[in-house]
Formats: structure tokens, sequence, C-alpha cells
């Protein structure tokens, strides 16, 4: 994520759970599009000390009302630390008596986290106003789909830009594909609050210029029709050459990829460990036949999966799947002579 937002030409300090950073109000609708690895993105809009019911009042006041047409609502995200349960309850109590107050409209909810650390309270807005991955798309799904922001922190891991060939060759709900071509077509994800909002007008979004094709394939046609269906609500169905037959037969008409993605089955969620194994040895030998010398990048739960894969310069990192915690791997297929792990 620190990666797309340097790429933006901003700057920023990690912090615990991501990345701090400072742009311009009328930036925010830009690189809220832009963020496809952030799961929220907030913008910190007061803080000062709370003790009482004065402070309170002052600093919700204080926040730049102005700048959201009426919300029919405000939702509150509260997280606390350093502070007692009995203070933090009257905090929302008095929150939510304030908001009440407030005149409301037709427009959508505003979404606020609310911040409590010690005496401190820091009020933050949403800029999405729900979890980025929630792209609007994928209404139909097959099993063990991917989140989207995950399938594009694949994509980032594989260098992929919008430009180049990109394969997935077993592509369930095709959410790494249809990722790719919202690249690749430079289609907007739906629009997040921040577009409603009373900014002044934002610069032109960036556009990629050349363009690669995009191969997503799974042995399994009913769910190949899920993705094609997926791929149309996200406007990108044209970007997608969908294969219905097993990973060996993808490429027979020769199409050559610079990049290959992969959301494998595996052992705890689809079939059984073995079988994900074996599966795994297949991919192994079918990219070694079909896509050497492309970058690859492969999500599994076996961290010994870096020695197994047929890949150089392979490095690994752990990522959050909705709760669990898989491996990351990343390289560039080759044959075993050439091979070196970082
Ligand atoms: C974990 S799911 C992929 C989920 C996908 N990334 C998504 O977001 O929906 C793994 C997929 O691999 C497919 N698959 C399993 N064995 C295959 C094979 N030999 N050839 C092609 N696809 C295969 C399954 O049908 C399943 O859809």
């Amino acid at each position: 994520m620190e990666e797309e937002l340097r790429a933006l030409g901003l700057q920023p300090d990690s912090v615990d759970g991501g990345a701090d950073v400072e742009i311009a109000w009328s930036d925010l609708p830009r690189v809220t599009q832009a963020l496809r690895c952030a799961s929220r993105l907030y913008v910190r809009i007061g803080r000062s000390d709370v003790r009482d019911g004065q402070e309170l009042r002052r600093l919700l006041a204080s926040l730049p009302w102005a700048l959201w047409p009426l919300p029919e609502s405000v939702h509150v995200r509260w997280s606390v630390r350093k502070a007692t349960s009995a203070r933090a309850g009257w905090l929302a109590h008095e929150t939510d008596r304030i908001l009440a107050l407030r005149p409301k409209g037709e427009h959508p909810p505003l979404t606020l986290l609310i911040r409590v650390t010690g005496p401190e309270v820091e009020v933050s807005v949403d800029a999405a106003g729900r979890p980025m991955h929630q792209r609007g798309w994928r209404t139909e799904q097959g099993e063990a789909p991917l989140r989207e922001t995950v399938a594009a922190a694949m994509l980032r891991a594989v260098g992929y830009d919008g430009t180049q060939a990109l394969w997935d060759p077993m592509c369930g709900s095709g959410t790494l594909a249809i990722e790719a071509a919202t690249w690749h077509c430079a289609v907007s994800v739906r629009p997040w609050d921040v577009d409603a909002w009373h900014l002044p007008p934002s610069p032109q979004a960036e556009v990629v210029v050349t363009r690669g094709p995009i191969v997503a394939g799974d042995l399994d046609a009913d769910v190949i029709a899920v993705a094609i269906r997926n791929a149309e609500r996200a406007g990108v169905a044209g970007a997608i050459d969908f294969r219905p037959v097993e990973i060996a037969s993808q490429l027979r008409d020769g199409f050559r990829p610079e990049c290959v993605v992969v959301n494998p089955p595996w052992g705890r969620r689809l079939g059984g460990r073995n079988e994900a194994r074996r599966l795994l040895q297949r991919l192994c030998a079918v990219l070694l036949r079909d896509a050497l010398g492309a970058r690859a990048a492969i999500l599994t739960p076996e961290p010994q999966a870096i020695r197994e894969l047929p890949l150089r310069d392979a490095t690994s990192r752990q990522v959050d799947c909705g709760g669990a915690s898989l491996f990351l791997i990343a390289g560039i297929i080759a044959a075993p002579s050439t091979r070196r792990s970082r």
C-alpha cells in the first residue's frame, strides 16, 4: 500500500497496521480511486483532549461539516485504548446524543471513526464509506473467493501495471482477472463516499495507454459463468478471455503471459491437503512449460512452498485473508538450475 501511495507522488509514513500521509482535500477522490490494496482510507479531521460534555461538543462542532451534503445519518465506529469502559460508554452515549441534533438530509450516511486514547479523542472520516475490497461487482462468487484488495496486492507483487499479458489459471469467480481488467481499461471502482463530498474539482485521473490481454481459466464451467457475469457487472468482460478448461490446456493457443497470478485451492478450504499439494506440483510443471520467464505471484497456506515453487529470486510475505494468514510468494518462473530465493 505504501508503494501505491509513493506511486501517486505522496510520501507516506509507516504506522501500525497502515500508512499515514498528507494530501490536499481536492486530491482525495483521485487517491481513494487509485488505492487498490488499502482496506480503509480515513481522513483525520479533529483531535483534542475531552474531559466533559462541553469539550466533546466543541470538538464535534469543529469538524468540517460543510464538506458533506447533509447525510441521512452519521455512523460512528469506535476504537478505544487506555480508557475505562465507563469513559468509552459515556463518550459513545454523548456523541450519539450530540449527532442526533444535527439536521438530516437525503445523502448517503457519513461514517466517522473515533479513536479514544486516554484523555485524547481523535475523529476521522471514512473517505470510502465501506471496506474498500467491496468494489460492487462481485455479487456472485465461487468457493473460497479472494478479497479484491489481496488480489490487487498479488498484481502489484508481479509488477502488473495494466499493460502486460496476464494469466490466472485458476480464476474461480474471476477476482484477480477482473481487478486486473479494471486497471487495464482504466475503469473506476464503484463510487466512494468522497465522490459526493463538496470538494474542488479533482485533477484528471491517470489513463493507461498501452493494452495487454488477460487470460483467466478454471476447470469448473459453472464458476467461469459466475466470473463472466461478475466481469460484466464490473464493465470489463470484453477485456478478459475466459477459458473453461484445466490448467494444462489453457494456453494451447501459444499465449505467453508476462505475469501469472494464482490462488490455488488449499487443503483447509477446498478438497484435502494432499490433493492440494498434488495440484500445486501439477501447477509447477505447467508453469515451467507455459510461462517460463514470467513474473508469478501465488497465494498459499504452505510456508515451505517458497522452496518448492519453480521461482527465481522468490520472496514471501504473510498476508491476512479475512482472518486466515496466507503466504504471498512472488518471483520469476525459472528452471531449477537457475533458482535462488530471498
Ligand atoms: C481458491 S479458488 C480461486 C478463487 C478465486 N481467486 C476467486 O476469487 O474466486 C481455486 C479455483 O481453482 C480451480 N481449479 C482447481 N483445480 C484446477 C485445475 N486443475 N485446472 C483449473 N482450475 C482448477 C477451482 O475450480 C477453483 O475455482
